[in-house]
């Protein structure tokens, strides 16, 4: 192993010197080292559906923020907003979201047929295995369901918006980002879950965080210490093999 760092490190250096092509190659270690400790970070990040009351300090969400915010973006437009809420202001809004939920569905964009058996997949994990509810009792998914607008008991909740003149592209760009900030996070011993759902109440969000008419939501983010005592915690999201999402061509 630490042979194989050696010769790729000396190999990149001499042609380093002998190009100046290559005046751009990354000052990032590039030894089987560092691909591992990568391969680590986006292995351990993973959706918490419980946390643990324990504040989180600000300055770990600076450093995560301060880093992801070299996300690449669409003609660099940077185009990720974040609202960063906690405290009576998290009060606030899970009060009015936990309303909203319990008056009517959520408006989000409904998964076309041919993917909806990862939707079925996914529920049974996390109604079924995680909190242990039989798919007959439907009063028992919908309480935990209504667990999203609550951040799932997160002391930290991001709203993750957009300009709404913006199109999919810089969507993109947010996307680059908002995994970037999550790794951020969880490479200092936090955890998260991203929530499509909150989105589906957009206006009632509008109204308690005063957002601009000009921002979309494009996502929720719950953030704080994972309860590691809760077995909903405990699950994993199967993935499909990377070749079935890639075609190789030569
Ligand atoms: C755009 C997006 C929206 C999501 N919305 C929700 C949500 O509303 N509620 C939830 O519990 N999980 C949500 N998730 C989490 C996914 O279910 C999860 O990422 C997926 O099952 C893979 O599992 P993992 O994050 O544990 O690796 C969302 C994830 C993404 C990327």
């Amino acid at each position: 192993m630490a042979k194989i760092a050696t010769l790729t490190t000396t190999t990149v250096n001499s042609l380093k010197s002998s190009t100046a092509l290559l005046d751009t190659t990354p000052s990032v270690p590039t030894t089987p080292d560092y691909m591992t400790s990568l391969t680590t970070l986006l292995e351990s990040r993973h959706s918490t559906r419980a946390f643990l009351s324990t504040p989180v300090p600000t300055s770990i969400l600076h450093t995560a923020l301060s880093a992801a915010q070299h996300a690449p973006s669409n003609s660099n437009v940077q185009n990720w907003r974040l609202y960063l809420v906690s405290g009576q202001s998290l009060g606030d809004l899970k009060a009015a979201l936990t309303l909203a939920a319990s008056e009517a569905s959520p408006k989000i964009p409904p998964l076309p047929p041919k993917y909806s058996h990862f939707r079925s997949e996914l529920g049974h994990k996390v109604y079924g295995e995680g909190y242990g509810i039989p798919r007959s009792d439907l009063a028992g998914k919908i309480a935990k369901e209504r667990r999203n607008y609550s951040f799932f008991d997160a002391p930290v909740a991001g709203i993750v918006c957009m300009d709404k003149s913006l199109s999919r592209v810089d969507a993109l760009s947010v996307g680059m980002w908002l995994q970037s900030f999550l790794l951020g996070l969880t490479a200092q011993g936090l955890s998260s879950c991203i929530e499509v759902s909150v989105a589906g109440y957009m206006d009632i969000i509008a109204d308690v965080l005063g957002l601009g008419d000009d921002m979309e939501v494009l996502c929720g983010v719950a953030i704080g210490y994972e309860d590691q005592g809760e077995k909903i915690n405990g699950i994993r999201s199967g993935r499909m093999d990377w070749r079935e999402c890639v075609v190789e061509r030569a």
